[in-house]
């Protein structure tokens, strides 16, 4: 009987240990992210943190993450738009060039214009869009992190 009662006891215990260990168990929050007043957003791009209020893994949860950075601009047609500030060839932060009023990458120099086409480099593909909202004035941010490389894009 003592046999039952240890086994009865060591099964749930090791699927306890098995269900955090090989998984894959932190979660970054899907809801857009407060980034920046919408009057601060002009034709040239500006860069803002995108940082959860808080990202949970299997153990806790962690209050105001980095997650990335997107570049916002407003657009002819006056809308905001947001891309991804990491490059799609090898995942490098990038910047934007004032002067040649194009994204560059200080990586392996591929480089974007405005709207994040791209214009040369080993990017295969343009810079990433991110989903934009704006509420009550503000720019809210969706992050979502793509897989480097390739000219589909897929999230990570
Ligand atoms: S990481 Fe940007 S060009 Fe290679």
């Amino acid at each position: 009987m003592g046999g039952g009662v240890g086994a009865a006891l060591l099964v749930p215990a090791a699927r306890l240990v098995g269900h955090a260990v090989g998984r894959v168990v932190v979660s970054s929050p899907t809801d857009p992210i407060d980034a920046i007043a919408a009057d601060q957003v002009g034709d040239l791009p500006v860069r803002v943190p995108l940082v959860a209020a808080s990202v949970r893994d299997a153990y806790a949860s962690t209050a105001n993450v980095v997650l990335g950075a997107a570049w916002l601009r407003r657009g002819q047609d006056g809308q905001i738009a947001a891309l991804s500030s990491v490059c799609p060839h090898k995942g490098c932060a990038i910047g934007f060039a004032e002067g040649a009023k194009r994204y560059e990458c200080p990586c392996h120099s591929a480089t974007f214009d405005l709207d994040g086409n791209r214009l040369s480099g080993p990017a295969e593909r343009g810079l990433d869009p991110l989903p934009v909202v704006i509420e009550r004035g503000r720019v809210k941010v969706t992050w979502v992190r793509y897989q480097n490389g390739g000219a589909d894009r897929k999230p990570a």
